[in-house]
């Protein structure tokens, strides 16, 4: 069996941040009924296409593993299927604009009504405050949770990150949320709210930004170049540039063929108890003992030296070598992978955490699998669903509902045309 098997999900989310939890929930063997829009769907299915009326990657690959029914939630019908699917299902997930649900109709108190022991799980951009009413994507999370002011140079603008930590980051939070209050029902039997808000999130992530801003009101950071320059800090952390996060300073250091290939870089931890090691894989065995580089201390003023040398070597080798050679010695290294790397990458796909997937419209895609392994519980990755693909199976199955209420259902308009989407 698969480790959530029986738990039943409405999923009304869409974009990344919602969809990225109930990917992990189904994955993880939930039932999850994705609730679209008639005839448009949740809008990633047509963001970036890379190929014409095709669902795009963007939407394929945060929705694996789900089943699609089409209602318009807004309608009367549409409102009266929703309830019997609240009824049905052990967790609703959402993560629309704030209110969207109550203008919908469904407040927290009214789902209660129809099923006390359902988990409603929400996204939003904002907890409770002066900015709880916005919408918010990744970028603004990123900007707003601390992420944005400390990454990137000092001296340059604030950067965003690639990871997407404000919205995959935030689902991330909420799964954990869901299956905390899933568990905790087994012995109360009640639902209850679980709420992630995205710039709580990255402010999570964020957390050694946070003990570096209180850091400072007792000396400078002295692990930050900045120190070493010689710069005097200011009243709040600085961004850092490539300096590592944690007590151990690296840097990513050019490799053989930087010139031409963006990615020969390594990056390099002077790890303190290793640093005999690394005097002598880069030829300087009198720093083991010369007091200016024996010692952690001594070196934070001198690091900008150090890693220039430590780079003079490292650019003699490809990236691969110098992992190599740093490996078998215990030094803490990470070769700068390129996506095409990491899409090759051969002991990825045999974990499953860079899968092919067959789809019926699109062909053989790429797609990330789950990167969070059970022993008991193996994540098979299924194709997204069609919009609307499972629309009559659910209503069949999961509602018990008959021709003809399934025939007037579809006459009112709350599915949208059934015929029309199957061959979209
Ligand atoms: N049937 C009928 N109406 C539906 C529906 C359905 N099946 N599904 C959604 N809708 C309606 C909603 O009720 C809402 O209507 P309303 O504005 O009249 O109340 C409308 O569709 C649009 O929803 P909304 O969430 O406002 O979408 P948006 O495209 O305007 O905003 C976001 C998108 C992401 C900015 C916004 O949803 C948001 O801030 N979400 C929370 C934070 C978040 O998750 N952000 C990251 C996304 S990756």
């Amino acid at each position: 069996m698969k480790a959530l098997e029986g738990v039943r999900i409405l999923d009304f989310t869409h974009v990344q941040s919602g969809p990225t939890c109930t990917q992990l929930l189904a994955w993880f063997g939930a039932d999850v009924i994705k609730v679209e829009r008639p005839g448009v769907g949740d809008i990633t299915r047509g963001q970036l296409r890379d190929l014409p009326d095709a669902d795009s990657l963007y939407f394929t690959m945060l929705n694996h593993n789900k089943r699609s029914i089409t209602l318009n939630t807004k309608t009367a019908d549409g409102k009266k299927v929703l309830e019997a699917l609240i009824k049905q299902c052990d967790v609703m997930v959402e993560n629309f604009a704030p209110g969207a649900l109550d203008r919908m109709g469904f407040t927290w108190e009214r789902i209660q009504e129809l099923n006390p022991a359902m988990i409603v799980a929400s996204i939003k951009g904002f907890g409770p405050g002066p900015y709880q009413d916005c919408k918010v994507y990744e970028n603004v999370a990123q900007c707003t949770g601390g992420a944005a002011s400390t990454t990137g140079f000092r001296d340059g603008l604030p950067l965003v990150t690639g990871a997407q930590i404000g919205d995959s980051g935030t689902g991330l939070h909420l799964c954990l949320g869901i299956v905390t209050a899933l568990y905790q029902r087994t012995r109360t039997g009640r639902g209850q709210k679980v709420s992630a808000a995205m710039q709580d999130g990255v402010l999570n992530l964020c957390r050694v930004k946070l003990r570096d801003q209180q850091r400072l009101a007792h000396g400078p950071l002295k692990e930050y170049s900045q120190y070493g320059e010689g710069i005097e800090f200011g009243d709040t952390v600085p961004r850092a540039g490539n300096d590592s996060g944690g007590g151990q300073p690296g840097r990513i250091l050019k490799c053989k063929g930087w010139e031409t290939d963006p990615n020969a870089y390594i990056y390099f931890i002077t790890q303190a108890p290793v640093w005999e090691a690394i005097c002598d894989v880069i030829g300087e065995p009198g720093w083991k003992t010369d007091p200016d580089y024996a010692k952690p201390d001594a070196r934070l003023p001198r690091l900008e030296e150090i890693f220039a040398r430590i780079e003079k070597w490292t650019q003699t080798l490809v990236k691969f070598e110098v992992m190599d050679i740093l490996n078998a010695r215990d030094i803490p290294c990470g070769p700068i992978l390129s996506m095409k790397e990491l899409a090759e990458d051969a002991s990825l796909r045999a974990t499953g955490t860079v899968v092919e997937v067959e789809h019926p419209v699109r062909g053989t895609y790429l797609s990330v699998g789950n990167p969070i392994k059970l022993s008991d519980s193996p994540t098979e990755v299924r194709r997204s669903p069609l919009l609307g693909e499972h629309t009559d199976e659910i209503l069949r199955e999961v509602l018990q509902f008959d021709d003809e209420t399934i025939a007037d259902l579809q006459k009112g308009g709350a599915l949208g045309d059934l015929v029309k989407m199957a061959a979209e």
